[in-house]
């Protein structure tokens, strides 16, 4: 792969990360990754900004090699995350006269975390300018997309923002711009569930904060570049600020087969209704599309067999996970199936803290679901569908 120029003088210089199938030894990559760094040459000074993942250092050393660069100036952190800051020091070892500009919080971290020396850094205020002579950069502070000392960079001239993480998408591709709207808006409705979800409140702001400048390109940190930059703005403001929509989902483990029973009827008793619903066999289910399905759903339903006195170890895992996630949910219920007794629901509800829901009334059956249970899951149903209506989740 040899450097792409996007401009005259900006260049990627990044990194793709093909076969990457697991990120933070958690979130599953489909699609691989990228770590996109970007060169901006300007009459004076020479900037990178963010780096490559540390196991890629070397792909990043061999385009600035390509590309002939014998200096450079700033190097860019607009995140301390390792998959970008990783090669900061070697490039600081190639290049020594560089200096690391990053907000102040993300000095000390990148201090913590790759042991920096204190001179090398630069720390920028908010909307602070740095000339490169005929190129002016100007930091603009965006915490919480999706570290506390987040920021991103815009390069004025050429109307180019650099975000980061924000906005962008775990694809390998060669694509350097948005070929495929629909691959890279599945991609990047995955990475705002799994990574930005949390933080909407602060992203709304951010997203505010940005509207005040002209923007014709958004070059993210992972996957392709926008270079019609509505394509995602408009993607964001609809995770973002949305209501939920009339979605159930449903996500499950079944042991014997009771709880697969209670989960099969509820799917036909909310279809009937008009309730969409998303099924998820937990024991098998891809997180990240579990966590997608989030972004939209009103309502989760919780299936799980009662082990060893509580819920199936997969649901307390995927209900942590929704509970860490923050998604916008309306309410929630519980189904399973116990054998001889246990405290399922109540170890479930515990774990949920953040979601602030209304729990429905759960529906627990003890062995295989039975004329009343499956009327207590009707029940369920004609409540759910009606809680959407009233809400006019559409
Ligand atoms: Fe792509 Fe938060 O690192």
């Amino acid at each position: 792969m040899k450097p792409r120029e996007i401009k005259p003088g900006i260049y990627w210089v990044g990194a793709i990360d093909w076969d990457r199938r697991l990120f933070d030894s958690l979130i599953p990559l489909p699609d691989g990754t990228s770590y996109n760094s970007y060169l901006i040459k300007g009459s004076e000074k020479t900037a990178l900004v963010d780096t490559v993942d540390p196991a890629m250092q070397d792909v990043l050393i061999n385009h600035l090699n390509q590309l002939g660069i014998e200096n450079i100036d700033y190097v860019i952190a607009n995140h301390a995350e390792q998959d970008h800051s990783g090669a900061i020091p070697h490039i600081l070892e190639r290049y020594p006269q560089a200096k690391v500009v990053c907000t102040p919080r993300c000095k000390g971290m990148l201090i913590d975390l790759l042991m920096i020396p204190e001179e090398k850094f630069i720390a920028a205020n908010d909307k602070e300018t740095i000339s490169l002579g005929d190129r002016t950069l100007e930091f603009i502070y965006a915490p919480w997309v999706h570290w506390p000392e987040t920021m991103l960079t815009y390069l004025r001239e050429d109307k180019i923002l650099f975000p980061c993480d924000f906005f962008g998408s775990h694809l390998a591709t060669t694509d350097l711009y948005v070929n495929d709207e629909g691959q890279v808006y599945e991609a990047a409705k995955r990475y705002y569930a799994e990574i930005m979800m949390p933080f909407r409140t602060t992203i709304q702001k951010n997203l505010e904060k940005i509207n005040d400048y002209a923007i014709e390109l958004i070059a993210p940190s992972h996957g392709p570049m926008y270079d019609k930059p509505e394509f995602i703005l408009e993607a964001y403001h609809s995770w973002v600020l949305d209501e939920p929509k009339n979605i159930v989902v449903l996500s499950y483990i079944s042991m014997h087969g009771s709880t697969r029973k209670m989960v099969e009827y509820l799917v036909g008793a909310l279809a009937q209704r008009g309730v969409t619903v998303k099924q998820f066999d937990l024991a098998v289910t891809d997180i990240g599309k579990l966590a997608m399905a989030l972004v939209d759903a009103a309502t989760v339903v919780i299936g799980t067999p009662t082990v060893l006195t509580g819920p199936h170890p997969n649901v307390a895992y995927a209900a942590i996970l929704a509970n860490a996630l923050r998604p916008n949910l309306k309410f929630v219920s519980i189904i399973g199936s116990y054998g001889w007794g246990g405290k399922a629901v109540e170890q479930l509800a515990a774990m949920i803290p953040n979601l602030k829901v209304e729990i429905l009334e759960p529906v627990l059956c003890k062995g295989s679901p039975k004329e009343d249970d499956f009327k207590a899951l009707a029940n369920l149903a004609t409540t759910i569908a009606q809680k959407h209506k009233e809400h006019n989740f559409a």
